[in-house]
């Protein structure tokens, strides 16, 4: 499986994902990474890594979209089988992203669908939930709002913040992001016309 990742900022669930290859978690090649942010530690881990990396920077293109369609333009160019987005933090045209629906996830913060968007960690302590966590979700034009894969659940402590909230999930999501991508290239996981497919059942 080809994929490429897109991160915006240190790349910690990319790494996660390298570390998941490198154990033989996950058979899959990094054909690319994708950054918004030139200094985005995300492509300093790639580098190393020696994967291909491209900077896109939005402050190039007059309108968002024309940057949304020369992105994943140039991320075509890799021929990758699945984009991952990592921690980008870029919402997306919904036409540049059409192509990809299907082959396109998010690791996203929130027991979706709640707190869509920003800040879910300090949404979810002002809500006084128990319970917190993070999901992976297929892409669609809807900010946050694809078909949810998995979700990984953790509970909040007396005393958490959103930064020990956030540190406490991070490694969850690790794991999370890393089992899902490892089901999508061992071919057990799909984005039919009726939703998720698992191991050829309706999930
Ligand atoms: C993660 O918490 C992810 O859920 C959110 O942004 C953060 C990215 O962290 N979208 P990293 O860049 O992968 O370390």
């Amino acid at each position: 499986l080809r994929i490429a990742v897109l991160a915006s900022g240190r790349g910690s669930n990319f790494a996660a994902l390298l570390a998941a290859r490198d154990r033989g978690e996950l058979i899959a090649d990094f054909v690319l990474v994708a950054s918004d942010k030139p200094h985005a530690g995300a492509l300093q881990l790639a580098q190393t890594a020696g994967i291909p990396t491209l900077v896109l920077d939005p402050h190039d293109y007059a309108e968002r979209r024309d940057y949304d369609f020369a992105l994943f333009d140039r991320i075509a160019a890799s021929k990758p089988d699945v984009l991952v987005l990592a921690g980008f933090m870029r919402i997306i045209d919904g036409d540049a992203l059409k192509p990809w629906v299907g082959r396109m996830i998010n690791i996203h913060p929130s027991l979706l669908p709640k707190y869509r968007g920003l800040h879910t960690h300090r949404r979810a302590l002002k809500a006084g939930d128990s319970e917190h966590g993070a999901s992976v979700h297929y892409v669609t034009a809807e900010l946050d709002g694809g078909p949810v894969i998995a979700q990984t659940l953790l509970p909040v402590e007396a005393g958490d913040d959103e930064n020990t909230l956030a540190a406490r999930l991070l490694p969850l999501e690790h794991q999370l992001l890393s089992a899902v991508v490892a089901l999508i290239a061992a071919g057990r996981l799909s984005l039919g016309a009726d939703g998720i497919v698992f191991d050829g059942q309706p999930l």
